[in-house]
């Protein structure tokens, strides 16, 4: 039941994406996500098995806590009070932080008119932060000139 609500997604993300991207920003039926945190970032290797685990294509590249605030989120785009612990560049989009996998699928197949999806603050209960009390968290979209919409509300006590 739930792999048939999945494909059925899938289906509807892709003429999403013939209908409103160009073909160049096309990320294909299997986008690479790449990754960038710090290499002594242990809730960042465990949301990274995460994407794994829901079939992403994963690289991840290890730099300095300097390069990964200074370099990395600037060039990226990502509001400061945004930033979080790992980075994660998918085709012309960035995604933030602890997002759930099923967030990004949905974000990827919706491909809106935004910068990217951010999950501030590490909240537990997000993958990669689980814990024993599990909190609602919001993923916000932002966009390049500052604006911010919520993109989903996730409670982890009950969806995942
Ligand atoms: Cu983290
Ligand atoms: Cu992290």
């Amino acid at each position: 039941m739930k792999r048939i609500a999945a494909a059925g997604l899938l289906v509807a993300g892709a003429l999403l994406v013939v209908s409103f991207r160009s073909p160049d920003a096309d990320l294909g039926a299997d986008p690479e996500l790449h990754v960038y945190k710090t290499a002594t970032c242990g809730c960042c290797g465990i949301w990274v098995d995460h994407m794994k685990e829901a079939g992403f294509k994963v690289t991840v590249e290890d730099v300095e806590v300097e390069e990964l605030w200074g370099g990395v989120k600037v060039r990226h785009g990502v509001p400061r009070e945004l930033s979080t612990c790992h980075t994660t560049v998918v085709g012309d989009y960035v995604i933030e932080g602890h997002v759930p996998a099923s967030v990004v699928k949905r974000f990827l197949a919706e491909a809106p008119e935004v910068k990217g999806i951010s999950v501030p603050g590490m909240p537990t209960g997000s993958p990669g932060m689980e814990g024993p009390n599990p909190r609602p968290y919001a993923v916000i979209a932002f966009d390049g000139k500052g604006n911010r919409t919520v993109y989903e509300e996730v409670d982890p006590r009950t969806s995942r």
